[in-house]
């Protein structure tokens, strides 16, 4: 099978994929893993008794029962397992799990509640994730855009620069848009760039999430993200002790999505080489923007409030 990244080489609108829930998870693998390639598994959470029982205040009741489960500024974090009376965890995820091409975390699931009209801004989600997002509750419209044409961003950060409508941003730009159905699973793939709008009145997603340790897809994301790490592991390791403190403390002191954190100490292996000049490039070409954060202070402030207004337990 063919595991080049054919599917990017296009321009425009493309149809989403869809799947039955009976898919193998070797098909999967080779289809939509391997490649990074978004894809909707339909009724996969048909059967569990999540589907009905769920509400943001049930959650809340069970999970401050779970010593593990914790509040996050935008979602709550559980274990793979937590709340398992409630779902099955699909095989696809389980299969992946299972081997050693993934980086161990213990917080490898969220549960997020919208209420009606939320819009998560678009972005791409850090340390290349691999999302697998359940409608439990709800609707919510998504839209992606592939990390082959990516969105502009804002300097060193995967939260896309704030002007311009959806229309203009759809320029020139590989993507797709697309209802998430109650029981339905969408998979983002690592660095696909999204913006989701809340349709119902309560919208509950359970996500299982984590990083592959290897890569053979490459993107314009994928170079920038490269560089972005390099950057920030050369500024943390700083042979120069106050160069790394002063780069600590300008990183700690900035909100939680613009700031500079890779979970892992190594990057994902990748057929990309670390370039000579990309630290120097990508610092120019980036703070070439950083007159756009002032610019856009007003409409960056909503979504700076909503990061730190935290959830709670209990
Ligand atoms: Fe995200």
């Amino acid at each position: 099978m063919n595991n080049d990244y054919q599917h990017n080489k296009n321009k425009g609108y493309f149809e989403i994929a869809r799947e039955p829930s009976s898919i193998s998870s070797e098909v999967f693998t080779e289809k939509y893993y391997k490649t990074e390639t978004p894809v909707i598994i339909e009724n996969i959470g048909q059967d569990w008794p999540a589907i009905s029982t769920w509400s943001e205040d049930y959650i809340r009741e069970k999970l401050a029962k779970d010593a593990k489960a914790k509040a996050a500024s935008l979602w709550y974090w559980m274990e793979k397992g937590s709340l398992e009376e409630d779902y099955q965890t699909p095989e696809i995820i389980d299969q992946l799990l299972d081997t050693e091409n993934v980086f161990p975390r213990n917080e490898l699931m969220r549960i997020w509640a919208h209420p009606q009209g939320n819009v998560s801004s678009w972005h791409y989600d850090a340390n290349m994730v691999n999302v697998f997002n359940v409608q439990m509750t709800g609707k919510k419209k998504w839209y992606l855009v592939s990390p082959e044409t990516p969105l502009d961003c804002y300097p060193f950060t995967s939260f896309a620069i704030m002007d311009g409508n959806d229309e203009k941003i759809f320029n020139n730009k590989n993507y797709t848009r697309v209802i998430l159905n109650q029981g339905d699973m969408l998979y983002i793939p690592p660095l696909w760039f999204h913006k989701v709008v809340s349709l119902e009145e309560e919208n509950l997603n359970l996500n299982w999430i984590f990083t592959k340790k290897t890569t053979n897809v490459v993107s314009t994301t994928l170079k920038r993200e490269l560089d972005r790490y390099s950057l920030q592991s050369y500024l943390s390791n700083h042979r120069y002790q106050w160069v790394q403190k002063t780069f600590s403390n300008i990183n700690q002191n900035i909100p939680g999505y613009l700031r500079w954190k890779w979970r892992y100490p190594e990057m994902i292996e990748t057929p990309v080489k670390p370039r000579v000049f990309a630290l120097t490039r990508l610092t120019l070409k980036e703070i070439s923007s950083l007159a756009k954060v002032a610019l856009h202070a007003k409409k960056i402030k909503p979504y700076i409030e909503s990061i730190r207004s935290i959830k709670k337990l209990s």
